[in-house]
């Protein structure tokens, strides 16, 4: 496997119908160490995130992304939902997982709390951590914020495999949150 193929969408518009070709080829040469892998993906999806405005639908491809390059056992966003104070599902790729977190409570309420990226190799050690599913044994949150600087989201990530996050692959995953931070003011939420 070479990288994500080129992703056909179809649908009707006002009767008609209408198709486009999306060729946005994400180059992952799954030869190279994982953390290569993910640093590789740095450009090609910030390109790839310059050519749409939903936030929603750049979410979905940064997880689709970094899930595909790395097999990791659940890539997803939550975001700040700001009427209710807390956490709330975002794009994922993996199994279903918790819908809302709450202040004081895990690993994704931490890195918002504190804007600042949590590594845990071991989620039994991390006091109140929550467990969307008994399968991931290591985590790694790193916030997403907006140009003021607030937190505007989280981007996590769980391994079924214990202490499984290197301080390459945290630098790499550092490079591609930087990326969704930089782009989030330009992006609208609506649809
Ligand atoms: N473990 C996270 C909850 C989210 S799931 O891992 C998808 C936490 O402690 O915040």
């Amino acid at each position: 496997m070479t990288g994500l193929e080129r992703l056909m969408v179809c649908g009707w518009q006002h009767g008609e119908a209408y198709f486009w070709a999306v060729a946005h080829h994400l180059p992952i040469d799954m030869t190279l160490p994982r953390a290569l892998r993910l640093q590789q993906l740095v450009q090609p999806l910030q390109a790839l995130m310059e050519g749409e405005r939903s936030g929603w639908a750049n979410l979905a491809n940064a997880a689709a992304a970094a899930f595909s390059a790395t097999g990791w056992h659940w890539v997803g966003f939550y975001v700040v939902d700001q009427a209710e104070d807390n956490l709330v599902l975002g794009p994922f790729q993996g199994p279903v997982a918790c819908t809302r977190l709450f202040h004081g409570k895990g690993v994704c309420a931490a890195a918002w709390e504190h804007n600042q990226t949590q590594v845990v190799p071991n989620v039994h050690n991390f006091p109140g951590h929550v467990a969307c599913s008994s399968a991931s044994l290591s985590e790694v949150v790193l916030p997403v914020c907006n140009a003021a600087g607030e937190v505007v989201a989280v981007w996590d990530i769980d391994s079924a495999e214990a202490d499984d996050f290197s301080a390459a692959d945290v630098e790499a995953l550092e490079a591609l949150t930087a990326v969704v931070s930089k782009m989030w003011d330009a992006w609208t939420w609506a649809r």
